[in-house]
């Protein structure tokens, strides 16, 4: 991992390396913290981050739906992150906030745990690969199934349901394959361990719907539109195992991963084994939307602003125990 020279934590700018957490942090017991996964682009108008106020959104919505209240709102948490990025000199990077229940109480019933915010931004490249990127990657179907709605909250980016993606993601791995697709509860394709999956059959792209468990991916989101707005029809609905086998083209998709095709599937080449016009088309505006080159797209933009906007903004130390 890439160090950065600053973290931002609970309103204060700290050196990396003295970013430290209490080791009974209630977070670090129960996974009782929510975060999100956001990039910055190096774009010709300067560095500019994706999507940074539905990110946001979904933070506070995930931090609501465990009980968290956020110390900060949304406008001084972008603008804490636009000061992170300019004291790191950084062009383009990973931004990971996150919210957690800090040192204070143990036991399972945490509305007494301060909630701690964190906020680091890094250099991170491909999450799957330049290679992958480009020329596709091999996948396996899990044989763990997606958290269900009937014991955790899918459409929430919490901490604790990571566990579900990285024994997912191990199992993979250990397979000798780079991603693994998570089928959800009733047998339906889900998604990736950290992306959301889209199917292309005779021309038209499929996408399982809100209610396989997904979870609310926002370059899920940019993606339909793009496809729509490229002419081509987007289906969102159950998707089965098989449609993965006898598919002409799948990618996923993701913040960290980008546009990723799959090339094969449980050693099922996808396609011809190298990813399809379909999915080239998209991703090459999906490429130029995060890199600002897309004018229609311009306002899914952030930019951070070279000097500091809003010394109000800044003036976030206070903490709420
Ligand atoms: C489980 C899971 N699904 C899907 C996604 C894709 O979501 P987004 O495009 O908002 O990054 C992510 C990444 O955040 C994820 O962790």
């Amino acid at each position: 991992m890439e160090k950065s020279e600053w973290i931002w934590m609970n309103g204060e700018f700290v050196a990396w390396d003295d970013a430290k957490a209490h080791v009974l942090s209630h977070g670090l017991h129960y996974g009782t913290g929510v975060f999100e996964g956001i990039r910055a682009y190096d774009t010709e108008r300067g560095t500019a981050i994706f999507r940074h106020r539905e990110h946001l959104e979904r933070l506070e919505k995930s931090a609501g739906l465990y009980y968290l209240e956020l110390p900060y709102s949304a406008d001084e948490l972008r603008g804490a992150t636009h000061e992170l990025i300019r004291r790191n000199e950084l062009r383009s990077c990973y931004i990971r906030p996150i919210a957690y229940r800090g040192y204070g109480t143990m036991g399972l019933f945490p509305l007494d745990a301060p909630v701690d915010v964190t906020i680091a931004v890094w250099e991170w490249g491909a999450y799957l690969g330049d290679e992958g990127t480009r020329n596709g990657i091999r996948a396996k179907v899990s044989s763990w199934r997606r958290i269900s709605n009937d014991s955790l909250i899918p459409a929430a980016k919490a901490s604790g349901q990571y566990l579900n993606s990285i024994l997912a993601k191990i199992e993979s791995h250990k397979a000798g394959y780079e991603e693994a697709i998570l089928l959800d509860d009733k047998g339906y394709v889900c998604e990736g361990s950290g992306e959301n999956i889209f199917v292309v059959r005779d021309g038209s792209i499929h996408t399982p719907p809100q209610t396989a468990s997904i979870l609310d991916g926002i370059s899920r989101k940019s993606i339909i539109q793009i496809a729509r707005d490229l002419g081509f029809e987007v289906v969102e609905r159950n998707i089965g195992r098989a449609e993965l086998y006898l598919a002409d083209e799948v990618f996923v998709c993701g913040t960290a991963a980008e546009l990723t095709p799959l090339r094969e599937i449980d050693d099922h080449p996808v396609g011809d084994g190298a990813p399809g016009q379909i999915t080239r088309a998209v991703q090459t505006v999906f490429e130029d939307a995060l890199h600002g080159r897309a004018e229609r797209y311009r306002e899914w933009l952030d930019p951070v602003p070279v000097a500091a906007e809003d010394p109000a903004a800044m003036d976030v130390s206070r903490q709420v125990a």
